[in-house]
């Protein structure tokens, strides 16, 4: 990848004494009874945030978003637990604001004092935000003297706080962020082989793109979840009631064709945890996963499909892992994806996980220690092991 970090602006770069400096982070976590769920991201801003207080900022001014409000004022789309979080974390106080742009904001940036740290508003209350409004990233670059983007996990979106920001401030790459690319280089760039890409998640057609792209650069890709059984449908398996997008069909015959062109080998699992509902307490049993019979649902991959894809993991020296195996929320549809999160644990390979829904399973179930990396992106970190550009990531070059 010619070095994704080689002429990326650090904030080690940086003069940041005295400095008020805007910090775009990502602290776009789950919320649950108005708490914060998993606190991930948070925890991962704190070198950058320690870094600046270390070295004289005199104020920090943090900017995010959280979900995807579509430009209204969404009240459980505030950042005010996040801002508790946040403060817990930091040992110190952080003064939550209103909104993120405006003279209220404006107001209360210039009367704090030194040291002190803002969070502002979630940025996706304003419209302007994702359509990068070039009035709104002016508005937001005025509340700083520099910008510092440790937002790893929206690289890959070209909004007002990631691009916009730039054309009006200095602007350099957190402490996250050089992180997360260093540890995934070691994926893009020359990957120990054989290379294994897993994946899973309930869409195919969410993963599609990223299936395309992985072919020209892994050995093996194994299929799990939803995912799979969309395949299992194109090749002609009976998958029952489980989850298939039957519009994809003629695009997998086609994706087939290029892996077999490529020498990529594709790995339907074998077979399927079954039920006749996603419940807790559903009964299960287990049947082919191409000969699903109809009124039941694929949930999870079989033992069988399980003993595959870990001889395949324990054969690999590097492997990504985008998607869970099956409904691992549910209790008796987790094993398949606890085994193969076990498998990526002992294995002795390179093993990447893609944050988001697959992270929160593996630490859910208890098998992120083993693991060699898991990313807090996963839009991101998927659009780097697909080689894409990120547009936020060329922001901070030059
Ligand atoms: C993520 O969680 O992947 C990032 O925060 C980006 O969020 P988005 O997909 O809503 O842009």
């Amino acid at each position: 990848m010619g070095g994704l970090l080689s002429g990326l602006r650090k904030v080690q770069d940086a003069d940041v004494a005295g400095k008020t400096v805007l910090v775009r982070v990502d602290y776009n976590v789950p919320l649950k009874d108005g708490e914060v769920a998993d606190d991930t991201r948070i925890a991962a801003s704190l070198p950058t945030l320690h870094y600046l207080i270390d070295h004289g900022a005199e104020k920090l001014v943090l900017l995010s978003h959280l979900g995807r409000p579509e430009g209204k004022i969404v009240p459980e789309l505030r950042l005010d637990p996040v801002a508790k979080r946040l403060e817990e974390l930091l040992d110190r106080p952080v003064h939550k604001l209103d909104d993120c742009i405006g003279d209220a904001v404006t107001e209360a940036i210039t009367a704090g004092t030194s040291g002190d740290v803002f969070l502002l508003e979630n940025l996706r209350f304003h419209q302007e935000e994702t359509t990068n409004a070039a009035g709104f990233a002016r508005q937001l670059a005025a509340l700083g003297d520099l910008y510092v983007n440790d937002a790893f996990a929206t690289l890959h979106r070209a909004h007002a706080s990631t691009v916009g920001i730039p054309d009006y401030l200095p602007a350099y790459a957190g402490m996250l962020i050089q992180r997360e690319i260093e540890a995934l280089s070691r994926v893009t760039d020359n990957p120990a082989r054989p290379y294994i890409a897993l994946v899973g998640g309930k869409k195919a057609r969410s993963k599609l793109g990223a299936l395309r792209d992985l072919i020209a650069q892994v050995n093996e890709i194994l299929l799990g979840g939803g995912v799979a059984f969309t395949f299992i449908r194109a090749v002609g398996g009976e998958v029952g009631n489980s989850i298939v997008d039957e519009s994809l069909l003629d695009d997998i015959k086609e994706l087939i064709s290029v892996a077999r062109e490529n020498n990529v080998t594709i790995v339907l699992p074998a077979d399927a945890v079954i039920a006749r509902e996603l419940r807790d307490d559903a009964a299960t049993e287990i049947a082919p996963a191409a000969n699903i019979p109809a009124g039941w649902i694929g949930l999870d991959i079989g033992p069988t499909a399980v003993e595959t894809f870990r001889d395949r993991i324990s054969a690999a020296q590097t492997v990504v892992w985008t998607g869970p195996m099956g409904a691992f929320e549910s209790t008796p549809f987790a094993a398949g994806t606890r085994a193969i999160g076990e498998a990526c644990a002992a294995s002795a390979a390179y093993t990447v996980v893609g944050g988001g829904e697959t992270g929160e399973a593996v630490k859910e179930l208890g098998v992120a220690d083993g693991i060699s990396y898991i990313s807090t992106g996963g839009g991101a970190c998927l659009a780097i092991l697909r080689k894409k550009t990120l547009p936020a990531l060329e922001a901070l070059r030059g």
